[in-house]
């Protein structure tokens, strides 16, 4: 990988990792994708049928996979979270970006979607409470912070190119 993204859920990593590999004409993995065709079920199904913790194994393997292909990675929201896979992506030498968002835009996002199983299970105090305890983790990880909440998915894109010298 050149280029890894992280964020929480709504921060926008599938939207920008395409356009920003699209822009570098390289290929865009999104985990949460990629883990849905090897299991050939839906991130909704995989916790509703084997449960979150079956789910983080999954998402664990094919990071570790993942990492190792070329392109841009757009993690899932938990990705960085896990300690293990923490230690993969602070290891892997990749640069890391997060896509930082304030929670009323993550809000604005995210609300109204079923195909979160977390947003389905959880509500807004525990969203908010959520994010507010991943943000330092994911804060620790990056070697560049894009607060995206004022910017075009084009504005990020050139920022990260910028801020990481991307041809
Ligand atoms: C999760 C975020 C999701 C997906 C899963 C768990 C999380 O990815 O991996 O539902 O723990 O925040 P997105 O951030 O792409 O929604």
């Amino acid at each position: 990988m050149q280029v890894i993204l992280i964020g929480f859920m709504g921060s926008g990593k599938t939207t920008i990792g395409q356009l920003l590999a699209r822009t570098l004409a390289t290929n865009h993995i999104d985990l949460d994708e990629f883990i849905m065709q090897k299991a050939q079920q839906s991130i909704t199904e995989i916790f509703a049928t084997k449960g979150e913790t079956y789910f983080r194994q999954l998402e664990q393997l094919y990071l570790k996979q993942t990492l190792k292909l070329p392109g841009v990675l757009s993690t899932g929201g938990g990705t960085p979270i896990i300690a293990p896979n923490a230690a993969l992506l602070a290891r892997s030498k990749i640069p890391i970006v997060w896509l930082s968002t304030s929670i009323q835009t993550t809000f604005q996002r995210i609300q109204n979607d079923t195909s979160r199983p977390l947003v389905n299970d959880l509500d807004t105090t525990a969203l908010i409470k959520l994010q507010k305890k991943r943000n330092p983790l994911y804060q620790s990880l990056a070697n560049i912070i894009i607060p995206t909440d004022e910017l075009t998915p084009q504005q990020i894109v050139a920022q990260i190119q910028r801020q990481l010298k991307l041809a």
